[in-house]
């Protein structure tokens, strides 16, 4: 056994942490800095930006929750389809011993694939995810859905360096669905992928869920829902900067935009200034914003097969199998890891 596997297994229920409690003090003053340092060099920019990790406090997860059954949102539902059309088929074929999962969510979409892998070998779930909070519960309730399944549940984010476990019980199946992908730019994609594609061995499997390219009007749809859901969701992300950081934005000075780039096959979403205003988030300055000046939050990038296959190409892996649903609007890919890395 390795470490790492001693390390994993010797804290099975518990989120891993390695460190100490003031050693952690350290790592949570250094990730303020860090991620001031972040918002700053965001606001500085002449396209004022913030990363869409600041959505997701519990009132953000809420409503992205929300977002995934309006009627517009596609995405999900079409996700889930493929998923229970083709986890059992491609599950039953590779075996899993153990799955990995960037960005874990809800855990909705990964029932489906544990359900796959409970009639197999597999035994174990290792979630990656940036919430400790969301991972201590999500392995608390499998834990107790899926008797007999280990979840070592693993802090990260994964718009970072990743430290995914090498030393797992093989083959692994690596996922990283809900079309999360499509939040980084084609670069940030190939970097993030690059790191599960060096945690992979040859047998090992990656899947990708991946929302693909359509008329312009119904991805604009999903982004603008008529119940303004997503409006909500996207102006959260000032709640939680006041929240975490201190800051003074008010979300009512505020207003959603969301619309498709249709070269660059992105929809990128905004929040609007009202007015002539000025925030401050203390530790990373005062910023100025004019009337109809806008901080982008999202970009939401959409596929086709070639994109898929350029960002799995220069992370090193290329695709194995395909799926789409019958409209075309979304696709399940697995992926394998090319030899060269
Ligand atoms: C998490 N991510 C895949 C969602 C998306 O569609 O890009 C986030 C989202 N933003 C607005 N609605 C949903």
């Amino acid at each position: 056994m390795s470490e790492e596997q001693r390390a994993l297994e010797s804290s099975e229920f518990e989120v891993q942490s390695s460190t100490s409690e003031s050693e952690h003090f350290e790592l949570c003053t250094a990730n303020v800095e860090l991620s001031l340092a972040e918002i700053r060099d965001g606001l500085s920019r002449p396209q004022k930006e913030l990363p869409p990790k600041y959505f997701y406090d519990e009132r953000g997860s809420r409503l992205f929750e929300e977002i995934t059954e309006l009627p517009e949102y596609y995405l999900t539902r079409a996700e889930r389809a493929l998923l229970e059309e083709w986890m059992p088929r491609w599950v039953g074929d590779m075996r899993p011993r153990a799955v990995v999962e960037l960005g874990a969510g809800s855990g909705r979409k990964t029932r489906i694939i544990l359900d796959a892998m409970v009639a197999g070998v597999g035994k174990l779930y290792v979630p990656v995810d940036i919430s400790e909070d969301f991972l201590e519960s999500t392995a608390v309730a499998l834990r107790g859905e899926y008797d007999g399944m280990d979840v070592w549940p693993l802090v990260a984010d994964i718009g970072g360096v990743l430290d995914l476990p090498r030393d797992l019980p093989d083959p692994v199946l690596f996922a990283f669905l809900g079309s999360t992908i499509g939040n980084f730019t084609p670069e940030a994609a190939i970097e993030l992928l690059a790191q599960v594609r060096a945690a992979m061995s040859a047998g090992d499997r990656f899947l990708l869920g991946v929302d693909l390219r359509k008329d312009p009007g119904v991805i604009e749809a999903a982004y603008n829902d008529s119940r303004g859901v997503t409006a909500e969701f996207n102006l959260n992300m000032l709640r939680v900067l006041n929240a975490e950081f201190g800051a003074n934005f008010d979300p009512a000075a505020f207003r959603h935009h969301a619309f498709y780039h249709p070269e660059r096959h992105c929809v990128e979403m905004h929040l609007v200034s009202a007015n002539d205003q000025s925030v401050s988030v203390p530790g990373a300055g005062d910023f100025r914003l004019a009337a109809g000046e806008s901080i982008r939050t999202e970009i939401s990038c959409k596929q086709d097969r070639a994109s898929v296959e350029w960002i799995l190409a220069g992370a090193g892996m290329g695709i194995a199998e395909w799926a789409t649903d019958d409209e075309g609007r979304y696709a399940l890919v697995l992926a394998t890891a090319e030899r060269g890395r």
